[in-house]
């Protein structure tokens, strides 16, 4: 792991990296942070990393995936247990899209689940991402839902008909793989990622996966973020604030 992790990066990579140091410049002594997911919070967690050597902060961490838990740990930070830490201050984790009123679509990482469960126990999230990740309407990138492997395929049938109801024009779901077999999550579930193009209405989609059996957790989250950091490659970094954001 580079001690500076902008050296050698590309102009994304910059990006993310910028965003990542405008959200560690966020963290006070004493805080209780959860860490978020991906490629843009790597560079989070080695930015916050750096500044615990440095400055000797004294954090409670929580990670939102197995993935983030053992970076922080191979960085010298020690992870707990959100349960043992209870209420956080602040979460800085990525996101696949962002719309102008803050909802997003996460789970590009299919760490959707440990996200939201984290984010939803913080008082402030703020969001870090590339210029990419922002958008008018969500829904061009696929959006994931976390469902539990029994029943599958009637589970993929409600999703279906819900989908069909709402007038959401769909390419087949697709079961998300890796290393050539069947993705599992942290929980050992599984993920359909759809195919939505736009997503005018979040809010209804939303409501109805969630109330089909066998769906664990989608990705949108609608009002959770409350800022966004977008880095350029420049070094510059773009905040957006949530208007109803407390
Ligand atoms: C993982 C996530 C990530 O935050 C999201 O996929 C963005 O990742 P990246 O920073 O690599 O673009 O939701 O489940």
């Amino acid at each position: 792991m580079p001690d500076n992790p902008a050296s050698d990066l590309s102009p994304s990579d910059m990006a993310k990296d910028a965003a990542a140091r405008a959200a560690v410049a966020l963290v006070e002594d004493g805080m209780r942070l959860g860490l978020g997911t991906g490629s843009t919070a790597v560079f989070m967690v080695q930015r916050l990393a750096q500044r615990v050597r440095a400055e000797g902060l004294r954090l409670r961490c929580a990670a939102t995936s197995r993935a983030t838990c053992e970076l922080a740990e191979h960085l010298g930070m020690k992870i707990e247990e959100l349960d043992e830490i209870g209420w956080l201050d602040l979460t800085l984790d990525g996101a696949d899209e962002i719309d102008p009123d803050l909802n997003l679509i996460k789970g590009g990482g299919g760490a959707h689940l440990r996200e939201k469960i984290v984010a939803a126990a913080s008082d402030r999230m703020v969001v870090i991402a590339d210029p990419q990740k922002v958008v008018e309407t969500l829904g061009a990138f696929h959006l994931p839902v976390e469902v539990v492997p029994f029943g599958l395929e009637t589970t993929r049938v409600h999703i279906q008909r819900l989908l069909d109801g709402q007038d959401l024009s769909q390419r087949p779901m697709l079961l998300r793989q890796r290393d050539g077999a069947v993705m599992r999550t942290d929980e050992g579930n599984v993920i359909l990622d759809l195919s939505l193009d736009l997503i005018h209405d979040p809010a209804t989609l939303a409501a109805g996966l969630a109330a089909i059996p066998g769906v664990v957790e989608h990705g949108l989250f609608l009002g959770l973020c409350d800022t966004a950091l977008i880095g350029s490659p420049d070094g510059s970094v773009i905040e957006l604030a949530r208007e109803d954001a407390a």
